[in-house]
């Protein structure tokens, strides 16, 4: 990524940016040619004390998804203009605070769609037809010859995948299902989308309807105080005995205790997790269940997509410092008030 900018900021000198964390690819490079760029260096979780520190004196934030930043570190600093998050969920920036104070909060939506989805599909797939599992089995030197009764799982192609949140991602896996999988698509969204059903042959259902027919259950909600805890003990009672649950959202949206109940007690049949209720403490009370997968938030995690946020991100701090409005602002009403 090349970009010509004419940065506008402090008389004094370049705007200044404090960066939370490493990101791959090349973004940081052309920010540091723009901006005084302070970069904390260490490839671990910030600390709410480090961010207000870091953003002292800064004009801009680059974090990344997992960094708490609250009224406290925004009125740390009044100078601070726009918090530039690294990741498609926000949901650990304060935006309503951000909102009130003027600053503009962006995100990097789109960049990491595919990626998502090509992992979500992946885990069905695993869970389904116990793929880690089998290879445990194997490393294990289990292995002594083919048998007729050996691992079965169960078949994905031609089953029904309800999709709750369909949005970006979860359009993007649902066209993976129906094109590749032959799957009957159903799902669950604030809003029904005529187009996408005459093209995929999806139909709109209440979350209800959708826990009792799927036979795979993907969720793409964002996590808000509406979608918290939004699956527990009623939902996964719901579920087909047969039916596998895929989260590569956000972990606060599922009571993780009672899934432990729902897989223990063989309630449902599997589920493959991406990300968990309180990260980074690991999901404990699931390590022992041999029906779940259970992946270190890995969603976005490719070459490719990594590097592309990176220039999203750096993007959207080059687009406010010239003067542009950042393509992806996820609090609008902040520009009513400039
Ligand atoms: C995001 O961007 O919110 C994803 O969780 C990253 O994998």
């Amino acid at each position: 990524m090349r970009v010509n900018v004419e940065i506008q900021g402090d008389p004094m000198g370049k705007p200044k940016i404090f960066v939370t964390r490493p990101i791959p690819g090349n973004a940081l490079s052309e920010l540091k040619a723009h901006f005084d760029v302070e970069l904390r260096e260490t490839e671990s979780i910030i600390s709410k004390e480090e961010i207000i520190a870091g953003v002292k004196g800064k004009d801009g934030l680059l974090c990344i998804l997992t960094d708490p930043v609250d009224a406290e570190v925004m009125d740390a600093n009044k100078n601070l203009k726009i918090i530039s998050n690294y990741g498609v969920g926000y949901d650990k920036v304060d935006v309503e605070a951000a909102t009130k104070r003027g600053i503009i909060v962006t995100n990097t939506p789109g960049a990491l769609t595919e990626t998502t989805a090509d992992l979500a599909v992946g885990m069905m797939i695993a869970a389904a037809r116990r793929i880690v599992e089998s290879d445990k089995f194997t490393r294990e030197c289990k292995f002594e010859g083919w048998g007729p009764s050996m691992m079965l799982g169960i078949d994905v192609y031609g089953k029904t995948l309800g999709i709750v949140g369909l949005g970006r991602i979860g359009k993007a896996v649902a066209q993976r299902a129906a094109k590749g999988f032959s799957m009957k698509i159903i799902y669950n969204d604030p809003k029904v989308q005529a187009d996408f059903d005459a093209e995929y042959g999806a139909k709109w259902v209440e979350l209800d309807t959708l826990m009792k027919e799927s036979d795979f259950i993907s969720i793409h909600v964002p996590l808000t105080p509406k979608t918290r805890k939004m699956f527990g003990e009623k939902q996964f009672h719901m579920m087909k005995k047969t039916a596998v649950l895929v989260n590569t959202s956000r972990g606060a949206v599922v009571d993780q205790t009672a899934l432990g109940k729902a897989l223990k007690t063989h309630r449902i049949y599997a589920a493959a997790l991406d990300v968990y209720e309180d990260e980074p403490r690991s999901p404990v009370e699931l390590i022992p269940l041999p029906n779940v997968i259970l992946l270190p938030h890995i969603g976005s995690a490719s070459l490719e997509t990594r590097a592309a946020m990176a220039n999203l991100a750096v993007k959207s701090l080059m687009d406010y410092f010239k003067g542009a409005t950042p393509e992806n602002v996820v609090n609008k009403d902040v520009l009513n008030k400039k």
